[in-house]
């Protein structure tokens, strides 16, 4: 089997999918290799991630990974997510076929995305480390729009449901 029993479960059932109205951070991630795009919404009580939503155009390891990054990343505070790695995610699904490892960044990515957005909006300081990933992430970002081009933005849409 290509993938393991966990993967297909949170490929063939993903949990936590779907948007969340008024999110106190949305993360956005793109694969500079494929053109894939996804976004992860949170919402944050006390510093504590309470819900988590995630919408994702991606291949079976993109939408595996997001799944299972929504369901660790729910009931931490920002700060443990924040340490949440990708090999992490990786170990929980049960191992990923290594080229498809690249694929399971979009959400680590996407879920860094939101919370910066959340530090952001609540005007607290960024720790230096996040500031390294949003340069990093958002660069992708534009690499994408540069490489894909209007593909990258109709993806955009679709998943945000904007007309
Ligand atoms: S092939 Fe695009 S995220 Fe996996």
């Amino acid at each position: 089997m290509m993938y393991s029993k966990n993967v297909m479960e949170h490929f063939m059932k993903p949990k936590n999918s779907g948007t969340i109205k008024n999110a106190d951070g949305v993360g956005q991630a793109g694969n500079i290799v494929c053109g894939d795009v996804m976004f992860i919404f949170i919402k944050v009580k006390d510093d504590v991630i309470m819900d988590l939503k995630f919408k994702a155009l991606g291949c079976v390891a993109a939408i595996a990974t997001s799944s299972i990054v929504t369901e660790l990343a729910k009931g931490k505070t920002i700060d443990q997510a924040l340490e949440m790695s990708n090999q992490d995610i990786v170990e929980a699904l049960g191992g990923l076929p290594p080229v498809k490892v690249h694929c399971s960044l979009l959400a680590i990515d996407a879920l860094k995305e939101a919370i910066y957005d959340y530090l952001k909006k609540q005007d607290r300081e960024i720790p230096a480390e996040l500031e390294r990933a949003h340069e990093r992430i958002s660069k992708e970002v534009q690499g994408i729009e540069g490489k894909f081009g209007n593909f990258v933005e109709k993806q955009r849409e679709f998943l945000l449901d904007k007309k």
